[in-house]
């Protein structure tokens, strides 16, 4: 893991944070080990993902490379389909290689899946189109793209060796058990002071450094939209939980992580791209949840009656 001492020198700050120099630490230390072993707590089996540096020459793994830079650089390498300053690193950690991070080599195997949040069968192409259009607050690139093809070819590179249909240990994000009191805004307020602002900033809008989003914004326009699954306060939790502080997961308690994501999602950020026309309609239809925050009133405000609309600026038009 980076040395606190360095990461406030904004270069190699970029650079390892961006995800330059992270997927080849921890992860490259041993051989290009797939051990598919039963995991006897949970029943699901271990998987670890080929080292960084294994990926294969000639046209494939040309492809590959690809959809790790898409994956670490978003806007910088599929920017006409990004509307935040969000990388896919953001939230899916190590290069999508981190358990508990909903890492890309879990996920790869779990497709075609049906979702309950679009009603039908997901192709992973699909599945992808919708991280584009919430997380990234942007456009689906087409299901033949490029850009889906690459990230696909990363993802199943990834996965090399692992069981198809099968949950692996680390797949998603862990939920965490109901908090034993409410989560509460004023409790995350002084989580997020202590635990946060020291790299997302006080007003939560991260830091950049060189052009590039280093530390990405918690909310507000640069953020990820009332769609993305992130906006969940069950889902912010669990991620908080195993990954946040950077480098410091799990040493805040299942209550500081409800408490703080609550703060976090108490905020407001670009609209739900499938936006009704009015913030009861689009509760009623998509956000119908106790963990959901959008439509309800936070200190006088109703969440998402002031978000800008989704799609923000797209980068690169
Ligand atoms: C703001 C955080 C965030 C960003 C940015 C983000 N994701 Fe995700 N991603 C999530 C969350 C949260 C989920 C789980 C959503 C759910 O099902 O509730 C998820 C789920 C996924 C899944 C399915 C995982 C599984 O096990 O089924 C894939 C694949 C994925 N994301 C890929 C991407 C790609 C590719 C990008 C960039 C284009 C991206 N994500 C950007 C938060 C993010
Ligand atoms: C040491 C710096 C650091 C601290 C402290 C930190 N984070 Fe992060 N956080 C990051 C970085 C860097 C990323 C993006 C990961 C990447 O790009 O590799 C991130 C990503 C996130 C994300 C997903 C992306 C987004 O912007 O929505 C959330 C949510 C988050 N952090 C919440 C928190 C919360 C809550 C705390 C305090 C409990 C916290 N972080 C403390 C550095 C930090």
């Amino acid at each position: 893991m980076i040395p606190i001492g360095i990461r406030f020198a904004p270069g190699v700050v970029a650079l390892s944070l961006l995800g330059v120099s992270f997927p080849a630490g921890a992860q490259t230390a041993g051989p290009a080990a797939r051990t598919v072993a039963k995991s006897s707590a949970a029943s699901e089996p271990e998987f670890t993902p080929p080292a960084a540096d294994a990926i294969p020459e000639g046209e494939f793994g040309k492809m590959v490379r690809k959809g790790q830079d898409i994956f670490l650089r978003t806007s910088e390498h599929a920017g006409q389909y990004v509307g935040n300053g969000m990388n896919c690193v953001s939230c899916h950690i190590d290069a999508g290689r981190r358990k508990n991070a909903s890492p890309l080599w879990a996920a790869y195997v779990l497709y075609p899946a049906y979702r309950a949040k679009n009603g039908h069968v997901n192709t992973l192409a699909e599945r992808l189109q919708g991280c584009f259009r919430y997380s990234m607050n942007g456009a689906m690139p087409p299901a033949d793209s490029e850009t889906i093809v690459a990230l696909e070819s990363y993802m199943y590179w990834l996965a090399k060796g692992a069981p198809t249909g099968v949950k692996l240990a680390g797949q998603g994000f862990k939920s965490l058990p109901p908090p034993a009191q409410k989560a509460d805004y004023t409790r995350g307020q002084k989580v997020f002071q202590e635990n946060c602002v020291l790299c997302h900033a006080a007003n939560g809008q991260g830091q950049s450094a060189d052009g590039h989003m280093v530390f990405p914004a918690l909310w507000g326009d640069d953020s990820y939209n009332w769609g993305a699954g992130m906006h969940s306060v069950a889902t912010a939790a669990a991620f908080i939980k195993a990954n946040m502080p950077l480098s410091k997961g799990y040493s805040l308690t299942d209550q500081q992580a409800w408490d703080v994501a609550y703060f976090m999602n108490a905020h407001d950020r670009p609209q739900d791209p499938r936006f009704e026309g009015s913030v009861e309609e689009t509760r009623k239809k998509y956000h119908d949840s106790s963990s959901d925050l959008y439509g309800q009133t936070i200190n006088g405000k109703v969440l998402g009656a002031g978000a800008t609309p989704a799609g923000g600026t797209l980068r690169k038009q």
